[in-house]
């Protein structure tokens, strides 16, 4: 697929960026009291976009520091240019860019790159989930009780804090790890060392290549209804077929 190659090449020199300023002099502004945004951030954006519109002139485009681009055909990259800002602004090695294309409402091609630790997840619709090249699939685990969670929290927490959700699911887990990049999350869902995620309050260009890269590796994945709603709604449950159902009925018991 050539869409495939270009995702992978243009993240690989995004990275290059993101690595080169990491624990580097950088220039943070605020979006909101904890929602920081970096010129690293915007420069990997723009450098993204002016790829897109020189190869894919006619696809649209949504990414998180540049906006809406409409497009002539039906297919739309969404990209997240750093994904986990505040461990980039700390240094803590967790980051990375999240690319999708999606046609009409559906994603057909995902790509998740860490410059820091230089791995690379990818999806093709019908085609398998892979990291660093070989072929990735969801934990086996079958009970909460032996899972390992993940989620994260919104940065404006007055509409929804996960705190009672964080709570109820920690206690019926092994433990719960919030780390900072939700397209990492995801990522590590597909690859089974996480057993399953999830979080609300979030965007499409968050979630929507990590998205296909779960079910490609036969993860299950919906929104908190058990609908297939989780881009437009921007909240999420992932996990693998046995503990995405226990998830669901311990967040809807809430
Ligand atoms: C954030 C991260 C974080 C999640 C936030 C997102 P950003 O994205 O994915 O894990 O909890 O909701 O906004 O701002 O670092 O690209
Ligand atoms: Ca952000
Ligand atoms: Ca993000
Ligand atoms: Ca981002």
């Amino acid at each position: 697929m050539v869409e495939l190659d270009f995702i992978l090449d243009v993240v690989k020199k995004s990275g290059q960026i993101i690595k080169k300023n990491f624990k580097g002099s950088i220039l943070i502004t605020h979006k909101g009291e904890t929602d920081l945004v970096t010129n690293v951030d915007k420069e990997v954006d723009a450098l993204i976009r002016d790829e897109i519109k020189k190869y894919f002139p006619q696809y649209g485009i949504l990414s998180e520091e540049g906006g809406t681009l409409q497009g002539s055909s039906n297919k739309v990259f969404v990209v997240d240019p750093l994904d986990g800002t505040t461990n980039f602004v700390k240094g803590y090695p967790n980051v990375c860019i999240s690319i999708a294309l999606m046609e009409e409402k559906e994603v057909i091609l995902g790509v998740i790159y860490n410059p820091i630790s230089e791995d690379i997840y990818y999806a093709v619709k019908g085609g398998g989930s892979f990291k660093n090249g070989k072929l990735i699939s969801v934990s086996k685990t079958e009970n909460l009780s032996n899972s390992l969670l993940a989620t994260g929290f919104p940065y404006d927490f007055s509409e929804y804090s996960n705190f009672p959700q964080f709570e109820a699911l920690f206690r019926k887990t092994l433990s719960v790890r919030v780390d900072g990049s939700a397209a990492l999350d995801l990522a590590r869902v597909a690859e089974g060392v996480i057993d399953g995620y999830w979080e609300k309050g979030l965007s499409k260009w968050d979630i929507a290549a990590g998205s296909l890269i779960v079910m490609e590796a036969n993860g299950v994945v919906s929104d908190f209804r058990n609908g297939g709603n989780y881009l437009e709604k921007g909240e999420i449950i992932a996990a693998n077929p046995f503990l995405h159902p226990q998830i669901l009925e311990v967040l809807n018991a809430l």
